[in-house]
């Protein structure tokens, strides 16, 4: 039943531009979308990577090394880009100004300067759909919640958790890579890496930190170089942010961590919400199983833990009783990505891929945690500019 192809180019072509070849390649995997990515071109620095997509990917028809001669390619009509965070700024602009659709990579730029030129070349280019990368949010128990909210079934909220937790930097001897580097990845350090992931859903549901208390840590400070010496550190292992979130009818409590370094958690992203009616729990740690607490008073507190069916945002041919995983919850971003160019305004199914606003929200919260951490205070975040 595919009605519109999507032709893309991938600006990119390491781990993530991998992820979305296969993404691609798997489209069949959709039961009933009327759209497809075709990915006709990629770009990479380092031929290598190229050279994957052209041994791999029979649809690429031209492999480039500069990406404005991606760019100039009259065949792309939307584009990919995962590259290192300090070429986001100017890429991320480039492709927006030619007309090319854009999912970006997080963190939409270095820092919150790069991040408002990409924010100009959004205004500017109103008709580019311009979204952001953040596939957990499309794991079925996470869409589960994100019902739960929409029906307002919390009561008021006591207290919010939201996380995102890695363990393979615990490996003193792990190599030094970009993202652990502030000219390429940038002061950010974790919350870059991580943070947008965190915030998508908070920030979908309205609940922007009003101020931000930051503990950020440094655990390993060098690393192997690679060329038999050793690199500093210089970024930033392990984020939390206490912050107080104010809505219009409420204000409450909002933890959220970002961690390279929390043993024993690979990948571990989560989101808990306690209310005065209804509590709900979700983790990728567990990712079939969702927690909730419906309040009533006088009745026992008991947590319900449920198996949660593999009912995604957009149908699959999987069964229900069948688990869903990270490599599905990128195949349902694509799709919802996919789904706004070729429908926009009448998506199949609500859930959006998180926006540039929200990506410009996360930079207002990063930058103030930095603040935070640099005088030991507690630091407003500014939503009015
Ligand atoms: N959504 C997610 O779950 C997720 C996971 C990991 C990384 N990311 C993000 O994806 C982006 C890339 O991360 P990655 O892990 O894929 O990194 P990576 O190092 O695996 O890949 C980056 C690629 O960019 C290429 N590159 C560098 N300079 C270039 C240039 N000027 N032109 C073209 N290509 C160039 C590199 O050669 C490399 O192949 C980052 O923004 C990162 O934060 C997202």
């Amino acid at each position: 039943m595919v009605s519109r192809v999507i032709r893309f180019g991938v600006i990119g072509c390491g781990l993530m531009g991998k992820e979305f070849a296969s993404a691609a390649a798997r489209w069949c995997h959709l039961s009933d979308v009327d759209f497809e990515p075709r990915i006709v071109a990629v770009c990479d620095a380092n031929p290598d990577a190229t050279e994957w997509f052209r041994e791999r990917v029979p649809t690429v028809e031209r492999t480039y090394s500069n990406y404005k001669e991606l760019l100039a390619d009259p065949a792309v009509e939307a584009v990919y880009c995962a590259v290192p965070h300090h070429l986001h700024a100017q890429i991320y602009v480039d492709i927006i100004n030619t007309g090319k659709h854009l999912l970006g990579e997080k963190p939409f730029g270095i820092d919150q300067e790069a991040n408002g030129l990409i924010q100009q070349a959004i205004r500017e280019n109103p008709s580019v759909i311009v979204r952001c990368s953040s596939e957990f949010p499309f794991f079925p128990g996470a869409q589960q919640i994100i019902q739960w909210v929409r029906e307002n079934r919390f009561g008021k909220i006591i207290e919010v958790e939201a996380g995102f937790w890695h363990s393979s930097d615990l490996d003193p001897v792990k190599p030094i890579n970009w993202k652990r580097r502030a000219a390429t990845n940038g002061e950010y350090g974790c919350m870059g890496d991580l943070g947008m992931h965190v915030l998508h859903l908070p920030l979908r549901f309205g609940w922007k930190p009003a101020n931000v208390r930051a503990l950020l840590s440094k655990v390993v400070n060098q690393r192997p170089d690679g060329k038999g010496g050793m690199a500093p550190c210089e970024t930033w292992d392990n984020a939390i942010l206490a912050c107080e979130v104010e809505t219009e009818v409420q204000s409450f409590p909002m933890v959220l961590s970002t961690k390279r370094i929390a043993p024993g958690h690979a990948n571990t992203w989560f989101i808990k919400i306690q209310g005065t009616e209804f509590s709900a729990e979700y983790s990728t740690k567990n990712p079939k199983q969702v927690a909730s607490l419906p309040y009533r008073q006088g009745q026992p507190q008991a947590w319900h833990i449920a198996d949660v069916p593999y009912k995604s945002a957009y149908d699959t041919l999987t069964g229900g009783i069948f688990e869903f995983g990270f490599s599905d919850s990128i195949l349902q971003m694509w799709a919802a990505f996919c789904d706004e160019i070729s429908h926009a305004g009448q998506m199949r199914q609500p859930f959006g891929c998180a926006t540039p606003e929200e990506a410009a929200g996360s930079h207002l919260v990063f930058t103030a945690a930095l603040e935070s951490q640099r005088t030991g205070d507690t630091v407003e975040v500014n939503w009015r500019d």
